[in-house]
């Protein structure tokens, strides 16, 4: 449904983008994680036709970007990150003017809209102006002008961004229909939680690079990353220290009174790890298990921390 091949960007000296390529399948829910400043909004305002490349070659529905632009177009629906409404109009016009910038015949839209107000929960502020909604509820309606014209593929650029929990819940309340409805998702984020709740393939980008790709399963996978048990004790004198020492077997270290022991198998290991802290006499106070995640991945791949 998606091609991106090799795409570069610069601004001025700076190179946003240093050859992005992904391919998506029809239906596929695609996350594009990465930190502020990745290339996450350049690769999708390309998409989405508002800034052309400098290199590589985008196709959308069969279609090339760049030789057929406006059939590209026809099939996306764009939610930016900077939320674009005017804010002088109540919900139901600027779904009025959105619809008929993408084209849905008028008779189609007065339907369209009202269902999409229901979908999004908005129906009972529609007339209300948009400058009088929440954050989150301008969000919704963000979101709600670019389906509009039922697009094959929908381009979203952060849009859970400090909002509500209750615009949040319904947000992806609706991204799982659509999802599930067969449409086509890209949905950039800085958030790991979100890349592992819905995504079916996630492309890590940092420095304008995708770095790792593939399923949740396959990235914790990447770069032989172990789980692995932090275990803290309520003293660590250096004689019980040096009995922890000899009784364990595996791979551990010390950090003031805590044992990090990593693992590619932690639970087989724990009631052995914890038998043989008993064994040593030590008095265990806390056991906490650290599984691998998005965040622990982008740690191992990049030596920093996903959000900042
Ligand atoms: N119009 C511009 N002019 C100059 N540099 C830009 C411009 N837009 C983006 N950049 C730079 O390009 C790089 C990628 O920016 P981009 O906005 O695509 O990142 P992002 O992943 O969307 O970040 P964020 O999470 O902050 O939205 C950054 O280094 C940014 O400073
Ligand atoms: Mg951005």
């Amino acid at each position: 449904m998606i091609k991106a091949d090799n795409l570069i960007k610069d601004y001025g000296t700076v190179r946003a983008l240093q050859g992005i390529s992904f391919e998506i399948k029809d239906g596929e829910f695609y996350g594009l994680l990465g930190p502020n400043g990745a290339g996450k909004t350049t690769t999708i305002s390309i998409l989405s036709t508002i800034i052309a490349p400098d290199q590589g070659s985008v196709q959308i529905a069969g279609y090339d970007l760049k030789k057929d632009p406006e059939q590209c177009k026809r099939s996306i629906g764009v939610v930016p990150q900077e939320i674009a409404l005017y804010n002088k109009l109540s919900a139901y016009d600027n779904l009025l003017f959105w619809g008929s910038l993408y084209g849905v015949a008028p008779a189609t839209l007065k339907t369209r809209i009202d269902e999409i107000l229901t979908l999004f929960g908005l129906s009972d502020r529609k007339n209300d102006r948009v400058d009088t909604y929440s954050g989150g509820m301008k969000r919704r309606i963000n979101i709600a002008s670019a389906l509009l014209h039922r697009p094959k593929v929908l381009l979203m650029d952060e849009p859970t961004v400090g909002i509500d929990p209750q615009s949040r819940n319904l947000i992806f309340e609706v991204l799982e229909k659509l999802h599930k409805e067969g449409m086509t998702i890209i949905y950039t984020t800085h958030y790991m939680e979100e890349a592992e709740r819905f995504c079916d393939r996630i492309g890590i980008i940092d420095k304008g690079a995708i770095i790792a790709q593939g399923t949740l399963a396959e990235l914790q996978n990447t770069g032989g990353i172990k789980e692995s048990i932090a275990v803290t004790f309520n003293e660590l004198k250096d004689d019980l220290k040096a009995k922890l020492n000899s009784t364990i077997s595996g791979e551990f270290t010390f950090t003031d009174n805590i044992l990090t022991y990593s693992s590619a198998h932690v639970k087989n290991d724990l009631s052995k790890l914890i038998i043989q802290c008993n064994e040593a006499g030590a008095d265990i106070s806390h056991i906490e298990i650290q599984k691998v995640n998005l965040e622990t991945v982008f740690l191992a791949l990049t030596g920093k921390q996903l959000r900042d």
